[in-house]
C-alpha cells in the first residue's frame, strides 16, 4: 500500500462527532464487525475527490472522460447484485400481525440473533466508515437523522450524492441525538490479510431488515442503490412509514413537482407511481408545444415527506438531494433535464462505456455506438446484441445525480417548511382498463384507488416482469407496517386537511388492439395535468362515470397537438365488464388484508360495484 493510502486510512480515525452514544455505538458495532481501521466521514469536497480516486485505484471505478463528462464516474456491479431483492426484505415488528401479509417478517428477537452472526468479523480487512446523514435539509423540522455504518465506500460516495452528509450533520446529533436512526451496511465480503478485493464484492445471501419499533436498519449482502443506500427505501419510506403514521404525517413513493400556468399560478402536487414507471420524467416535464406558456419545476422525484401545517395544509418536502434515476430510456428527447442533470458530477452504475470514455444505454441515442463494452464487461456491438439479444446497459441500470443540477429544480425545494400540495396523482402501467386520466368523487373514494392501484412489474425489483401487480400507493415494497393500517392511516389524515387535496388517477401506458401505447406521454402529459390543475382550482369540467370525473374530449387543452376525438375516447373508454373483472382484482389484496381494511375501503368497493 503507498504511503498515501496508509495516511489516508489514518485520516479521520478520532471521532468527529462529540456525542457519546454515537461513539459508543460505533465502537459496538466495530467489536462485532472488526473492521481494520474505522474512518470518520466529513463530507468535504475534498474528502470525496480523494475517495473516488481510492475507488478507481481499487477498480471499482472508472474515471469517465473528463471533456465529456466531467466529474463523472462508472461502476459495473457483480451480475448478481442488480436490484432490489424484495424477498430478503423484513420487516421485524414485534408482531407479525404489525408487519402485515406484504412484508416478509421474522421474529426480532431471532433476527438478531441471525444478523450478529452474519456480521460477526463481516468488514475484516475493511474499512467502517462512519457516515452521517440528513434526510430532508439540515435543521428542517421536517428532516430526519441518520448514521450509515458502512464497509463500502461506493455506498459513501453515492450517499454523499443522494442524502446531506457530513460535519453539519454531526453538528445536528450533537445537539439532539434522540433523533438518530442506527443503519448499519456490510457488502458481507470479509478480506483476509492479503486477500485482493473483487471489484464489487457482496454476498449470495442477502438481509435487508428493518426493526421498525427500534427504528433501525440492518443491511447485508448488497451494494445496489436500493439495498444499501439506507437513506433512501429504508429509511425514507419504510422507518419513516412507520414514524409518520405514530406522529401524523406522511412518508410517501411520490414525485413532488409545481406547475406555474401562463398567469403565474403555482401549484404543487404529489404523484405515485411504481418504480421505473416514469417518475423522473413526470417530475421534469417540459410543456410542449401550445402550453408552453406553463412551467413545470422539480422538487423531488422517487419520495415525499408530507405533513399538515397548523391550518391543515399538507406541506411536502423531498427527503433526498439526488437522483437515483434508471438510466435506459433517458435520452435528450425523453427527457433532457435529467440528461443535464447527470451530465456532470455523476456516478453511472450497470451501464455501457465508450471507447472514447464516455457511457451509453439503450434509449439514450437512436443509433447505438458501433462499439462499447457491456454492463458486464464484454465487447457489445450492435451485431453482438441482436445476436445474444443482450442489452449494452442492464435494464435497471442508475445514474446517480445531484438534484441541484436539475435545471428544472424549484426555488423553494429546499424550504424548510415543505411545499404546499393541493393534488395527488396515483398511477401505474396499465396496458387496458384504466383510461388515460380520471378523477375520484372524494378524499376516501381517492384513497381507494390509491389503495387498489395495479402495475405491470419492472426491471427495479427482481419478479416477473410484465405481470401486473397490486401495488397500493406503489408502497407494497415500502410500507413499513401493516398494509390495512396504512390504509386507515390515509383515511384518518383527510381528516385533518384543508383544503382536502383532490385525487387523480392516470395512466399514460394504455396500448391499442395492436399492442401499440395510445397516448404519446411524456412532454403531451402536461396536457393531463393542465386538467387536473383546472380541477384543483375549480376550472376544468368533466362528466361524472362509475369510476369518477372524467375530461371530455372538449375538456383538454388540444393547443398546438392533433390529436383526434376518436382516439381520446379509446384512451378514456370505461368498459363495465372489464372494470367488473378490475374490481374482482381489488379483492385479492383486500381478503389478504380484511382484519385490518378500514370500513371506508368496503364501502367504497361496494359503491363502485353499484355504479358499475
Ligand atoms: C427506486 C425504486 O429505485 O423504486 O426508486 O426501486
Ligand atoms: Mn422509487
Amino acid at each position: 500500500m503507498s504511503e498515501q493510502l496508509i495516511s489516508d486510512k489514518q485520516r479521520n480515525s478520532t471521532p468527529l462527532c462529540e456525542n457519546k452514544n454515537l461513539q459508543k455505538w460505533v465502537e459496538k458495532i466495530a467489536a462485532l464487525t472488526k473492521p481494520s481501521s474505522i474512518y470518520w466521514v466529513d463530507g468535504s469536497d475534498e474528502e470525496y475527490e480523494r475517495m473516488c480516486a481510492e475507488l478507481v485505484a481499487s477498480g471499482t471505478f472508472t474515471k469517465l472522460n473528463q471533456d465529456l463528462w466531467p466529474g463523472c464516474y462508472y461502476a459495473r456491479s457483480d451480475a448478481s447484485d442488480v436490484a432490489r431483492v424484495e424477498d430478503r426484505t423484513f420487516i421485524c415488528s414485534h408482531s407479525k400481525e404489525n408487519a402485515g401479509p406484504t412484508n416478509n417478517w421474522e421474529d426480532p428477537f431471532s433476527m438478531r440473533k441471525k444478523l450478529k452472526g452474519l456480521f460477526d468479523g463481516c468488514m475484516k480487512g475493511r474499512t467502517m466508515y462512519v457516515l452521517p446523514f440528513s434526510m430532508g435539509p439540515v435543521g428542517s423540522p421536517m428532516s430526519q437523522i441518520g448514521v450509515e455504518l458502512t464497509d463500502s465506500l461506493y455506498v459513501v460516495v453515492n450517499m454523499r450524492i443522494m442524502t446531506r452528509i457530513g460535519l453539519p450533520v454531526y453538528r445536528e446529533i450533537e445537539k439532539d441525538e434522540k433523533r438518530v436512526v442506527p443503519c448499519v451496511h456490510s457488502v458481507g465480503m470479509p478480506l483476509a490479510p492479503g486477500e485482493k478485493d473483487v471489484v464489487w464484492p457482496c454476498n449470495k445471501e442477502k438481509y435487508i431488515v428493518h426493526f421498525p419499533e427500534a427504528r433501525e436498519i440492518w443491511s447485508f449482502g448488497s451494494g445496489y442503490g436500493g439495498n444499501a443506500l439506507l437513506g433512501k427505501k429504508c429509511f425514507a419510506l419504510r422507518i419513516a412509514s412507520t414514524m409518520a403514521r405514530d406522529e401524523g404525517w406522511m412518508a410517501e413513493h411520490m414525485l413532488i413537482l409545481g406547475a406555474e400556468s401562463p398567469e403565474g399560478e403555482k401549484t404543487y402536487v404529489a404523484a405515485a407511481f411504481p418504480s421505473a414507471c416514469g417518475k423522473t420524467n413526470f417530475a421534469m416535464l417540459i410543456p410542449p408545444t401550445g402550453l408552453d406558456g406553463w412551467k413545470i419545476t422539480t422538487v423531488g422525484d422517487d419520495i415525499a415527506w408530507i405533513r399538515p401545517d397548523a391550518n391543515g395544509q399538507l406541506r411536502a418536502i423531498n427527503p433526498e438531494a439526488g437522483f437515483f434515476g434508471v438510466a435506459p430510456g433517458t435520452s435528450v428527447k425523453t427527457n433532457p433535464n435529467a440528461m443535464i442533470s447527470l451530465a456532470k458530477n455523476s456516478i453511472f452504475t450497470n451501464v455501457a462505456l465508450t471507447p472514447e470514455g464516455g457511457v451509453w444505454w439503450e434509449g439514450m441515442t437512436d443509433e447505438p455506438p458501433a462499439e462499447c463494452i457491456d454492463w458486464q464487461g464484454n465487447r457489445w456491438t450492435p451485431a453482438i446484441g441482436k445476436e445474444t439479444g443482450k442489452p449494452a446497459a442492464h435494464a435497471n441500470a442508475r445514474f446517480t445525480a445531484p438534484a441541484k443540477q436539475c435545471p428544472t429544480i424549484d426555488p423553494n425545494w429546499e424550504h424548510p417548511e415543505g411545499v404546499p400540495i393541493s393534488a395527488f396523482i396515483f398511477g401505474g402501467r396499465r396496458p387496458n382498463t384504466m383510461p388515460l386520466v380520471y378523477q375520484a368523487f372524494n378524499w376516501s373514494a381517492g384513497v381507494y384507488v390509491g389503495a387498489t392501484m395495479g402495475s405491470e412489474m419492472t426491471a427495479a425489483a427482481a419478479g416477473t416482469i410484465g405481470k401486473v401487480r397490486r401495488d397500493p400507493m406503489a408502497m407494497l415494497p415500502f410500507c413499513g407496517y401493516h398494509m390495512g393500517d396504512y390504509f386507515r392511516h390515509w383515511i384518518r389524515m383527510g381528516r385533518k386537511l384543508n383544503p382536502t387535496p383532490k385525487i387523480f388517477h392516470v395512466n399514460w401506458f394504455r396500448k391499442d388492439a395492436n399492442g401499440k401505447f395510445i397516448w404519446p406521454g411524456y412532454g403531451e402529459n402536461m396536457r393531463v395535468l393542465k386538467w387536473i390543475i383546472g380541477r384543483v382550482h375549480g376550472k376544468s369540467l368533466g362528466r361524472e362515470t362509475p369510476i369518477g370525473w372524467l375530461p371530455r374530449y372538449e375538456d383538454m387543452d388540444w393547443t398546438g397537438y392533433d390529436f383526434s376525438k376518436e382516439v381520446f375516447d379509446e384512451l378514456q373508454t370505461v368498459n363495465n365488464e372489464n372494470w367488473k373483472q378490475e374490481v374482482i382484482g381489488h379483492e385479492e389484496l383486500f381478503i389478504k388484508l380484511h382484519d385490518h381494511l378500514p370500513p371506508e375501503m368496503v364501502y367504497e368497493r361496494e359503491l363502485l360495484i353499484c355504479r358499475l
